[in-house]
């Protein structure tokens, strides 16, 4: 079922000259000391698989200082394919331009469909539960982007409508008359991705608590979805999109006088959250440290789960740094997670974190 990853060829990424990868078992161990270039590796399998990448720096700080040329390039096989990706970095005066190409053909370039859905844990992902809701939102759309080509398309088209109307509104002389063109684009996008993002969360939802059972037996996780919309009472997953967009146009109508003072668009997805729960309190203002951890472990295995059911594809999983900061049995519960039918690639400065037989199971490959 899917695809999975067989190797990965890296020249001038980062911090890494020329390295190769053969991922023949299902479970690849990057093992290596700090600052060796353990995540680095996961941000190039993310780039080429998914098709983004999960840091925000700059392209510049991908080729590696002092190179004027690199490349990362992956192979991919299963349902009787097989697909090579690549993408090639190329100094032009200042800055670096990224190239993406498909079986040796160029793609357009930053193309978000990806080949394998992947799902990614990093430390940086702690922010999920404390930050504000702007990450949370970036999570959901890049997974729904992810798995529903229709979802990237309408985000976009919307983000682009909303920028337009927010331009509108710096004009303190502005009529409202003038919105109305606006106003409809925003609702009709804006009402599938409120639908979207409702049926997400509910899918979600016994997957998430089931996971975090395993991390934490006595305590219940539940996630929130906040649509950002006045009289939300009447508002679920099961509302349909001809209503949720009567809903979104009447706000946005009604909201023309604070929308007029503020200078942007008040409500809308793009002021939405997700709110985790720990045993029925907000997690954002509860949870200790492991706990957060947990939390976003459960939510990412959720996806895991969710994306194999859903869309019949297995994800690749992608864990930086996952083992070191979980007590003894959340590792044990986390080993158990590493299935033999998803292919996990995770990083670790210490092989202790691994049970005998895991690493038995395992390819092991070393940083320098
Ligand atoms: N464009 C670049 N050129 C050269 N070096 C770079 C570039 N971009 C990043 N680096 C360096 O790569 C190094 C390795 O980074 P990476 O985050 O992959 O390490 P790591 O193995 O994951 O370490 P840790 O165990 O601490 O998480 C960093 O020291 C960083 O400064
Ligand atoms: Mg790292």
């Amino acid at each position: 079922m899917g695809l999975k990853i067989e190797t990965l060829s890296l020249k001038n990424w980062r911090n890494i000259e020329d390295k190769l990868i053969h991922f023949n078992k299902n479970l690849t161990v990057l093992l290596g000391s700090n600052a060796s270039g353990k995540t680095n590796t996961l941000e190039a399998i993310q780039l080429l698989s998914s098709g983004a990448t999960f840091s925000h720096t700059h392209t510049n700080h991908l080729l590696q200082k002092g190179k004027r040329e690199g490349k990362i390039e992956a192979t991919y096989t299963g349902d009787k394919r097989k697909i090579t990706l690549a993408c090639l970095l190329t100094e032009e005066g200042k800055s670096v331009k990224k190239q993406f190409f498909k079986n040796g053909k160029k793609k357009a370039q930053n193309h978000p469909q990806g080949t394998l859905p992947t799902i990614l844990f990093t430390p940086d992902h702690l922010s999920l539960i404390k930050d504000s809701a702007h990450v949370r939102r970036d999570e959901l759309n890049h997974f729904c982007s992810q798995v529903s080509p229709q979802y990237h398309e309408v985000l976009k088209t919307y983000n682009r409508a909303l920028e337009q109307r927010n331009k509108l509104l710096k004009d303190p002389t502005l009529e409202k008359t003038m919105l109305s063109v606006w106003d409809e684009a925003l609702s009709l996008g804006g009402a599938t991705l409120f639908q979207a993002r409702a049926q997400i969360i509910a899918h979600l939802m016994p997957y998430i608590e089931k996971a975090y059972h395993a991390f934490s037996p006595a305590e219940k996780l539940s996630i929130l979805y906040k649509p950002a919309l006045p009289n939300i009472g009447i508002f679920s997953e099961k509302t349909n999109k001809k209503e949720i967009r009567e809903l979104f146009l009447a706000a946005l109508q009604n909201s023309f006088p604070e929308d007029l003072r503020n200078g942007f668009t008040t409500f809308g997805p793009q002021k939405d959250d997700v709110v985790f729960m720990l045993n029925d309190k907000e997690a954002r203002a509860f949870a200790s440290q492991g706990q957060q951890r947990s939390l976003v472990l459960a939510w990412k295995l959720a996806l895991v789960q969710y994306t194999e059911d859903f869309f019949q594809q297995i994800p690749l999983l992608l864990l930086d740094d996952v083992m070191s900061e979980l007590d003894e049995e959340r590792r044990e519960a986390m080993t158990t997670f590493l299935r033999k039918d998803i292919q996990t690639v995770i990083t670790t400065t210490h092989l202790g974190y691994f049970s005998e037989k895991t690493l038995e199971e395992a390819d092991i490959i070393s940083y320098p």
